[in-house]
């Protein structure tokens, strides 16, 4: 999950757009990006064409419903499992308890349409309320359906009363820092990827590029993106380099040729365990963005 795409699930001119972009997941949004007048159209308009044109997209599919408190998650459900997205994006999530209750209404909705059980993975949003950026460890052990943690600002800044996430040089001001470090830490105790949250300002790819450099820096393995213009941008930056993946074979190969002991020399420097499994992870990355690695 490199590049992940929002487009709106009311818009036929826009999912088509999108299914032919080139992102890893599409997820068909029916939360903030439709109007509350709109939603019982959105569902519709997706889930057709979600079963109409799967087949002509290579990106997987994630379906974003509307939060638990609404009262619209059931319906929203009921209309879209029947198409078998990949996923389903939680937003607004307080807590890994929010996800275990999403998992359980996926369980009935699953067995209702003859589905494998356990089938729908579930990517949620985390830091939307205050409760839930203080609740980040509790998603590690969760649900086996986790595929990824991922954060919002724009929705904390409204729970919170801050007029603004980040500071006149663009910088994200300290609580939105602490946010986005928070969904590090917990996918990492989770064991599940970190993906980092959207860039607004689709036209500044300069911008963009160097907000993906300093999150795949940090340990985010993808961004989410609002336009299909932003897509190219992540999947180069999360796609890991030739020579990233040279260095991390070499790595790997040593430790296998010395018998796997706990550090080695290679070139005159130290490499011990972390940075064996930091090789390893970049491999993986690499093998799942179709790399040979
Ligand atoms: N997915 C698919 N297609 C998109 C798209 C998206 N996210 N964003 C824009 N496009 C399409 C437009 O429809 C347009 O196609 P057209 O020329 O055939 O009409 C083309 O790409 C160029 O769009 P552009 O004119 O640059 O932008 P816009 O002003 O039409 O749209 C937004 C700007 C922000 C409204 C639009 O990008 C959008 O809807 N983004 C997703 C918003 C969302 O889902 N938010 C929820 C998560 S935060
Ligand atoms: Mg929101």
């Amino acid at each position: 999950m490199r590049s992940l795409l929002f487009v709106p699930g009311d818009s036929e001119r826009k999912l088509e757009k999108a299914f032919g972009s080139a992102a890893d997941v599409v997820i068909v949004d029916l939360e903030d990006s439709v109007a509350f007048a709109n939603k019982t159209a959105a569902r519709a308009v997706a889930a057709s064409f979600i079963s109409g044109q799967r087949r002509q997209t290579s990106s997987a599919i994630y379906v974003r419903v509307n939060d638990l408190s609404t009262g619209l998650t059931d319906d929203d459900l009921s209309e879209l499992v029947p198409v078998r997205p990949d996923g389903i994006m939680l937003p607004k999530s307080n807590s890994g308890q929010d996800v275990q209750q999403l998992a359980a209404k996926l369980r009935v909705h699953e067995a209702e349409h003859g589905l494998p059980d356990g089938g729908i993975r579930i990517l949620p949003i985390i830091t939307e309320s205050a409760a839930g950026v203080l609740a980040a460890a509790s998603y590690a052990g969760a649900s086996a359906r986790l595929s990824g943690l991922t954060w919002g600002a724009e929705d904390l800044s409204a729970a919170i009363g801050a007029r603004a996430a980040r500071d006149e040089n663009g910088h994200y001001t300290d609580v939105f820092r602490l946010a986005r470090a928070m969904t590090i830490l917990a996918a990492g105790a989770a064991e599940i990827v970190a993906v980092d949250t959207i860039f607004p300002d689709f036209r500044d790819m300069a911008a963009l590029e160097a907000e993906c450099r300093e999150a795949e820096r940090d340990g985010f393995t993808g961004k989410m993106a609002i336009h299909p213009a932003q897509v190219p941008v992540i999947n180069a930056v999360f796609t890991p380099s030739a020579e990233a993946i040279e260095r991390s074979r070499a790595i790997v190969d040593a430790f296998a040729a010395a018998r796997n002991p706990g550090v080695i020399g290679i070139d005159g420097k130290m490499y011990d365990r972390p940075h064996l499994r930091l090789a390893e992870r970049l491999l993986a990355r690499a093998r799942a963005a179709g790399m040979s690695a």
